[in-house]
């Protein structure tokens, strides 16, 4: 028998003491916590893996992909997203979409699903239903919020599928400790894991960020349930994003492409489209270049305007992409393109309100304040693609062949021997 010792604050596990955790980065948190019971250690070969049998479809082509197939059974999926952000609304669609599936019936030929609502009333959820056009048959709706009832309601009715809507909410009687909390929404997470593995049926949870970017506490429900994914986006923009940031049965780093229409999340099959709104880049100071959301290129359209400053300092304002590096960027284009910015604002703006960490986007963001500066639009259908180093020189980036096909499908061709700031500029004839 080994002892084993625990993170208090995030519930990593190790073999060995030590003073910090590795997972949370948190100090003086490891405690021992007990013993490793010795057990027989199975065969591989005798551990059954997730087949194609025992995934279940929810009838929704860019879930499925981010999942890596259906839904597991016994598996616990963790959607977490910012409040507002259509958790709730891409739930009640999988439900639907997993209802009309009748190809694969499990308990009898309609699914059960079970949905607990601690965070609205259950007319709430019915108006929600109305919009999107999702029937309440066969989905049984509960407001309670105690672990205990929630795991007898599951084993007196054996339903095909759980919803948590949000683990926040959810509180165990026995613990001294508010809804929400870590301690409980580890208890309560430990104990819906046991009931999903012993009654093969699979639950999804909610969980929202907090400020702090992390779901509820930090990392404490990543690390015990098999699917973490993320629904992102900008609220006052259309597109969503989806993204699996963990996947014990399959890919992670799959990304789906969602629109949030009046009648729910419609799948994006096109997402260039999407982001691409008037077609792209036809004024100067709008350059089209590619990003890669996991294994997806997208094309995007960033926007720069260059105005003289009026007085005191020169501005420099972004919306979708790093601060920090438009300043480094606009140094570069200073130092090695001679451009003249000290006494110029620069503002940049991706357009759609994507938020964009690709370096694969520094060139066309070089491109798109030379332009505004130099009032000369890019050539038509020209896409712009690299990382710039800080002598000015063109890095290659990440799936370029990917990158590529995608803007020719659509009709782009890539500015082609470009291999430092120079050349890029001499594009609109300008720079050194
Ligand atoms: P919701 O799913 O309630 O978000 P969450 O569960 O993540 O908190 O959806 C939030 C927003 O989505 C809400 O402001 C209204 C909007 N919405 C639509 O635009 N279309 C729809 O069909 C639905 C149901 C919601
Ligand atoms: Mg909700």
């Amino acid at each position: 028998m080994q002892a084993l010792y625990t993170c208090s604050h995030c519930d990593s596990q190790y073999a060995k003491w030590q003073g910090q955790c590795d997972e949370c980065q948190k100090w003086g948190t490891i405690q021992e916590s007990g013993q490793e019971a010795g057990q027989k250690p199975a065969e591989l070969k005798s551990v059954s893996k997730p087949s194609s049998s025992s995934r279940i479809s929810v009838g929704m082509n860019e879930f499925e992909n981010v999942l890596g197939g259906g839904l597991v059974r016994g598996s616990i999926v963790l959607l977490a997203g910012d409040p507002g952000i259509g958790k709730s609304t891409l739930v009640l669609q999988i439900v639907h979409g997993f209802q009309s599936k009748t190809n694969q019936p499990l308990a009898g030929n309609s699914k059960q699903v079970l949905y607990i609502c601690g965070e609205e009333s259950a007319e709430q959820i019915g108006l929600r239903m109305d919009r999107l056009k999702v029937s309440g048959d066969n989905i049984r709706f509960a407001g309670v919020v105690d672990i205990k009832s929630i795991i007898n309601t599951i084993q007196k009715h054996k339903p095909d599928l759980v919803i948590i809507d949000s683990i926040q909410t959810i509180a165990d009687s026995s613990i001294a400790s508010e809804p929400g909390s870590i301690t409980q929404i580890r208890a309560t997470t430990a104990q819906l894991m046991q009931i999903a593995k012993s009654t093969n049926i699979p639950i999804i949870i909610i969980g929202h960020v907090t400020k702090e970017g992390s779901v509820a506490g930090p990392q404490v429900l990543a690390h015990m349930v098999d699917v973490v994914l993320y629904l992102e986006g900008d609220k006052l923009h259309q597109y969503r994003l989806l993204r699996s940031t963990k996947n014990r049965f399959g890919p992670t780093n799959q990304v789906g492409v969602f629109s949030m229409q009046d009648s729910g999340l419609i799948e994006v099959k096109n997402p260039s489209q999407l982001f691409l709104e008037g077609g792209g880049a036809q004024n100067s100071g709008s350059v089209v270049s590619v990003i890669m959301e996991g294994l997806r290129p997208f094309l995007i359209e960033i926007q720069a305007l260059t105005n003289k400053t009026s007085y005191g300092y020169p501005k420099r304002a972004t919306s979708g992409f790093d601060l920090s590096r438009l300043e480094l960027l606009i140094a570069v284009l200073q130092r090695r393109g001679g451009l003249k910015l000290d006494n110029q604002d620069v503002f940049l703006n991706i357009v759609g309100g994507l938020r964009v960490k690709d370096p694969a986007l520094d060139l066309a963001a070089c491109l798109s304040i030379a332009s505004s500066l130099s009032n000369q639009a890019m050539p038509k259908k020209s896409v712009v693609i690299g990382e710039l180093g800080l002598a000015g020189e063109i890095r290659p980036v990440s799936h370029v062949d990917l990158r590529i096909s995608e803007s020719s499908r659509l009709g782009f061709t890539e500015l082609k021997n470009i291999k430092n700031i120079e050349q890029a500029l001499k594009v609109l004839n300008i720079g050194k």
